[in-house]
């Protein structure tokens, strides 16, 4: 599991996380929102030791990240995907970028073909096996940055905002094979995002504003709330947002919604009153 106990960072001067205690378990599949900001990138860089506590600590299966003993150990079982592809790349050529990772761990060439071929064919890039990742665009890099992790495969895997150039057929795709990874192989998933509909999906949300965490628990009592997502600065997603303003009407459709077709089902079984 990731423990995260009492961890602050400051950018000049201010506190840019603050105090945050955070116990993620394996085989979850955690969504973190937050306006811009608010702290979920710096969060992200301490779990594979990118950055090193300022104060407190963050544990990743008994490994200190502060321990640089450690730093290996850690990386391979931490990989994070990063919104900007341009500084993610470690070779030039796709393939070479995405054979990276298997070759380090010290797969065989078999066994990092295996994983080349499932991560390429996994993101929808097998076509640009033998680019010049220079040539692509910023989507395609992400795509490859994305395969880079699927070929790796960390047990904690952390995709921070790393779909926001696709369209939404490939970020589609890319959250179903996250989801596949995360029920079929128990990875662990932390989805960064500022899609209230993806992080609907997870098994818990977190809501980060101004360094701190100022909600966490199951997506339907968060998205059910919608004093709190408004004063984090974010969006009711639209199904809950029209089955609260039904309910303010006098139509009282029971659970929240978290889907259209949850909400389709709850209008189509009204039966007056409130449930
Ligand atoms: N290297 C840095 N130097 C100075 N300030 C920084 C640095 N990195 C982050 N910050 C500041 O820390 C705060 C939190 O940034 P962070 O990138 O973690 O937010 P975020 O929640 O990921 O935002 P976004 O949704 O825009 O990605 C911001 O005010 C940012 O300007
Ligand atoms: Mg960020």
């Amino acid at each position: 599991m990731i423990k995260i106990t009492g961890l602050c960072r400051s950018y000049e001067g201010r506190a840019v996380l603050d105090n945050i205690d955070l116990d993620i378990e394996k085989g979850g599949f955690i969504a973190i929102l937050g306006r811009n900001g608010s702290g979920k990138s710096t969060l992200a860089r301490h779990l594979n030791a990118l950055l090193i506590p300022e104060r407190g600590n963050v544990e990743i299966d008994g490994m200190d990240t502060s321990d640089s003993s450690a730093l290996f150990a850690i990386r391979e079982r931490v990989g994070i995907v990063f919104q900007n592809p341009d500084s993610q790349a470690v070779a030039s050529i796709v393939e070479d970028d995405t054979a990276f990772a298997p070759e380090n761990l010290g797969l065989t060439e078999d066994e990092t073909e295996e994983r080349i071929a499932f991560a390429l064919r996994a993101v929808g890039i097998e076509r640009l096996r033998r680019r010049s990742i220079n040539e692509l665009s910023g989507g395609q890099k992400q795509l490859t940055a994305i395969a880079g992790i699927l070929a790796m495969r960390p047990e904690y895997m952390v995709f921070d905002e790393c779909t926001s150039m696709l369209d939404p057929e490939a970020r589609r795709r890319i959250l179903d094979c996250v989801h596949e990874l995360n029920n079929k192989y128990g990875t662990t998933i932390i989805w960064i995002t500022h899609h209230m509909d993806e992080a609907a999906e997870a098994d818990r949300v977190i809501i980060m504003d101004n360094g701190t965490i100022k909600a966490d628990g199951a997506p339907r009592g968060i998205f059910s709330d919608a004093a709190l997502i408004s004063s984090s600065g974010l969006k009711l997603l639209e199904c809950a947002a029209l089955a609260l303003r039904l309910r303010d009407n006098g139509y009282d459709l029971g659970t929240v919604p978290l889907t259209a077709q949850e909400l389709a089902k709850a209008v189509s079984g009204y039966t007056g009153g409130s449930k």
